[in-house]
């Protein structure tokens, strides 16, 4: 009766089993998964309120349905995207509901059912389901990492096929933090297909200075869609907003603006309120993006200090609100995931859950209060010393945590 894209397993897995069940038991658990910014308490942004305020703006109450989005709500975001890159020219960009939507979209503009999309791997888990949503295939092509990730020309040639349409970067890259380079941005562009660059985390920078656009580093006659949304740059996930930049050849950009018109045509989801209140929402970005950004480069901070010396490495990570940990290969990713929550009372995410391969690593997510997050990082370091000293078996923190039931 169901179709076969809308089959995404029903099974949990067990670390969310185990969670759960520490959850109804009662248990206080430190979630180092933590990525949503309006979690209570979580962070301090006070810009929020004069932007939330706007949406109350009378001229809401009527329906101006606009497929591509309100003129003025493009001009005021093409001004500010002007901080992470070229500045955009207006009617070149595309507001949808969400990054996820513009994803969507763009498979829609270039793959047919059953045609291939080039996806970074690691990356995080959305893609996979998005591509089974449109009934498009993805072709994994692995990043390396050497104490930086970059991308493999030989690993991009490898997925390529003549299904291929497009090629998706991640830029910076979630959870691996990586940019591309200029190497990688030849490499892109030598495939000749468009390219769907996600530049959700560009505004956040770690160990890089800033995150170039990479359709700066692309040749003029690459096509590319360049995706931002409100979920990262304002901090703001729950108004659903996001944009699609297009640039390149422009015969081919004004044909994609036309198809793009056609699709979101068929849906009109961005909402009015949302469009007009966009100004006031924008001018309180700056301070959201410092307030956010301070949070997590203290907290990679604090992460290097304390697991210097230890069994523990942190990788480099340019950009974004994550971190990979490489843990001793005791045991496997989920293994590691499992022992600190059931004997650490810490929530981290697996290094599998993004296709991180010759682990095992863990990924723990940058955005907690910072005395949460050492107390975490803590636990964790705890365990490690624990499994790799067999002789302290028995002995210091082998159980719960005291104060943890
Ligand atoms: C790299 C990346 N792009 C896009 C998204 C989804 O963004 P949105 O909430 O705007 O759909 C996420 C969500 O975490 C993400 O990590």
């Amino acid at each position: 009766m169901f179709s076969r894209r809308s089959d995404f397993g029903r099974e949990k897995n067990r670390l969310t089993l185990a969670h759960h069940k520490r959850l109804r038991a009662g248990d206080a658990i430190c979630d180092l998964t933590l990525s949503n910014p309006t979690t209570e308490g979580l962070l301090e942004l006070p810009g929020h309120s004069a932007a939330l305020k706007a949406l109350a703006d009378a001229r809401g109450r009527h329906y101006r349905p606009h497929a591509l989005g309100l003129p003025e709500a493009r001009e005021a975001l093409a001004e500010r995207l002007a901080d992470w890159g070229p500045r955009p020219e207006a009617h070149r960009l595309v507001l949808t509901a969400s990054t996820s939507e513009a994803y969507a979209f763009a498979m829609q503009l270039f793959c047919d059912a059953g045609d291939g999309l080039l996806i970074p791997r690691p990356s995080y888990p959305l893609l996979d389901g998005l591509c089974q949503l449109e009934a498009v295939r993805p072709q994994p092509y692995a990043l390396a990492y050497d104490g930086r990730w970059h991308l493999q020309p030989s690993a991009l040639r490898a997925a390529l096929d003549a299904s291929s349409r497009a090629a998706v970067a991640i830029h910076p890259n979630n959870p691996s933090g990586s940019l591309f380079d200029a190497e990688g941005a030849a490499a892109l562009a030598a495939l000749e297909l468009p390219v769907i660059s996600d530049e959700v985390f560009a505004p956040y920078p770690l160990e890089a200075a800033r995150c170039s656009a990479l359709r700066e580093l692309l040749p003029a006659s690459s096509l590319c869609l360049t995706l931002h949304g409100l979920s990262k740059l304002g901090a703001l996930p729950q108004l659903k907003l996001s944009s699609i930049v297009l640039s390149g050849p422009d015969a081919q950009v004004e044909e994609a603006l036309e198809r793009l018109e056609s699709i979101a045509d068929n849906f009109l989801s961005v909402s009015t309120p949302v469009q007009l209140a966009l100004p006031a929402i924008l001018e309180q970005l700056p301070q959201t993006v410092s307030t956010i950004g301070e949070r997590v480069r203290g907290n990679l901070r604090r992460l290097k200090s304390r697991c210097e010396g230890s069994a523990v490495s942190v990788l480099h990570a340019e950009a974004g609100w994550s971190a990979v940990l490489r843990l001793p290969a005791l045991l496997d990713d989920e293994g590691w995931a499992l022992d600190l929550l059931e004997h650490a009372a810490t929530l981290v995410q697996p290094g599998y859950f993004y296709d991180l391969q010759g682990g095992p690593y863990l990924v723990v997510s940058l955005l907690p209060r910072s005395r949460d997050f050492e107390g975490g990082i803590d636990r964790l370091l705890e365990r490690v010393n624990h499994h790799c000293r067999p002789e302290a078996k028995g002995s210091g923190p082998s159980g719960r945590q005291p104060g943890i039931r």
